[in-house]
């Protein structure tokens, strides 16, 4: 039996503990979270309520617990350096050093590290540490382009023009504000294209992908309204998604398998974890929009959901650096994943409503987000509440599967009922077939 400490509480947690839990050597779970999860509480033999970010009381409760290693689900930890703060007390992470976390941390070391290794992925850009200049090579961009603050701003930090700034004059003091913050701001080319999401389970030397999946960052149906954590997402029976080809995705596993090489160069530390790149697929091939050094929220739920194998094993083998000796595989199926979210979110969320569920029906499964259960029943905590993954042979199927089963939530809530369904999905291959000229 091992004994595990995860680190975090949402439904990404949820579905790692989950897929931790069917290990054949039997897992004993410790958990570290901000707020009670009462998916991971009735997986979990010791569960801890306590600030994420007060690494004090993490290792405090990592001495107790006394775990063979620990999966960090979240950006923050990881970014600030949980990975470190474990090892420190000779407990190995699933989830990088915080000098590797960067790759998600920081955009410009990123941009930066792409460049100085020659490896291909990055739009046109400039890392600017004052205004100097800022205003011409936006123009060099002919006023298309794009404003990143340098640090993890929960996918906030990024201004498009056009989307976000609707003049120059805007872009240039949103600039200023990144420069008045981090000190140092990147602006890069405007990228027309599809967004994908390539996640691999990365050990120093071995990179090994999962399926790839299409996140939904809009709130509304129809890519609609403010940018959220993610809405939903969707993977096919066949690994890839409908508007990609072969090539886009061997461009964009190779990109990783050179950046985690450059990252050893560069750092002189090996990166143990998973390495989730997000790709835009576009006129001539794929770009890097950004990389981050865990798991995505829901994206985990699509391809954990798929996972036949021991996932211990596995994890022991991103520890071990011995990734390619460990045996597991994807099932073959398509997922649609939709999250039931409080009225009125992001901007202004429902919070301490309560909300039920019926039973969930087969071919579904549920993750537990932001909610919180009470002896009467589940409330709602402000975030995305519960994330349903439907599955099936077909797109089609999944997408059905994940609407039935969240007809039978009540309470004030919404989803996107487009995500995964033909007509969105075909909106994508046409996209694609305009900007490759098919
Ligand atoms: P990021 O935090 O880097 O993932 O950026 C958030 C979102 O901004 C991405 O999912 C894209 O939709 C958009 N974005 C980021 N960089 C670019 C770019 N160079 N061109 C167009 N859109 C971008
Ligand atoms: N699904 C987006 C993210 O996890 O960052």
């Amino acid at each position: 039996m091992k004994r595990v400490l995860l680190v975090g509480n949402g439904a990404r947690e949820h579905v790692i503990a989950e897929t931790l839990k069917r290990s054949p050597q039997g897992c004993e779970l410790f958990v570290y979270g901000a707020a009670n999860n009462p998916g991971i509480k009735a997986l979990s033999s010791q569960y801890k309520v306590g600030t994420l970010s007060d690494f004090d009381e993490l290792q405090a409760f990592a001495r107790e617990v006394k775990t063979d290693f620990a999966f960090i689900g979240p950006d923050n930890p990881i970014a600030d350096g949980a990975a470190d703060k474990l090892l420190e007390i000779g407990i190995p992470s699933v989830g990088p050093l915080m000098v590797l976390a960067q790759l998600e941390s920081s955009k410009s070391f990123t941009r930066d590290l792409l460049k100085k290794y020659g490896i291909p992925g990055n739009p046109l850009f400039k890392i600017f540490t004052d205004m100097e200049g800022v205003e011409s090579f936006i123009h060099e961009l002919g006023d298309e382009y794009v404003v990143k603050a340098d640090g993890l701003m929960g996918g906030k930090g990024v201004k498009v023009s056009g989307t976000h700034l609707g003049s120059v004059e805007e872009g240039l003091a949103y600039a200023r504000e990144c420069l008045e913050a981090a000190g140092r701001v990147v602006i890069e080319e405007k990228l027309v294209g599809e967004e994908f999401s390539l996640m691999s389970f990365v050990d120093g030397a071995h990179v090994v992908d999962m399926p790839t999946v299409q996140d939904h960052k809009r709130a509304f149906d129809g890519d609609l309204g403010p940018n959220t954590g993610g809405m939903g997402t969707y993977s096919d029976a066949d690994h890839s998604l409908p508007f990609l080809t072969p090539e886009d995705l061997k461009a964009a596993h190779e990109i990783t398998v050179q950046v985690a090489a450059a990252l050893q160069k560069e750092v002189g530390k090996t990166y143990k974890g998973i390495m989730y790149g997000g790709f835009m697929a576009v006129r001539d091939g794929i770009r890097l929009i950004e990389y981050n050094a865990r798991f995505g929220d829901p994206e985990a739920l699509n391809v954990l959901s798929l996972f036949k194998g021991d996932f211990i094993a596995l994890c022991e083998g991103i520890i071990s650096g011995n990734l390619d000796k460990v045996s597991f595989e994807f099932e073959r199926k398509a997922t649609v994943v939709k999250y039931v979210v409080p009225e009125g979110y992001p901007d202004a969320p429902k919070k301490g409503e309560k909300i039920s569920v019926s039973e969930v029906p087969k071919g579904v499964k549920m993750y537990y987000g932001s909610v919180d259960a009470r002896e009467d029943g589940l409330y709602l905590s402000g975030s995305r509440a519960i994330g349903f993954v439907g599955m099936g042979e077909s797109l089609a199927e999944a997408e059905q599967a994940a609407e039935r089963a969240i007809a039978t939530v009540k309470g004030p809530v919404f989803h996107r009922k487009d995500i995964g369904t033909s007509a969105l999905i075909q909106k994508r291959v046409d996209h694609m077939k305009v900007l490759r000229n098919l």
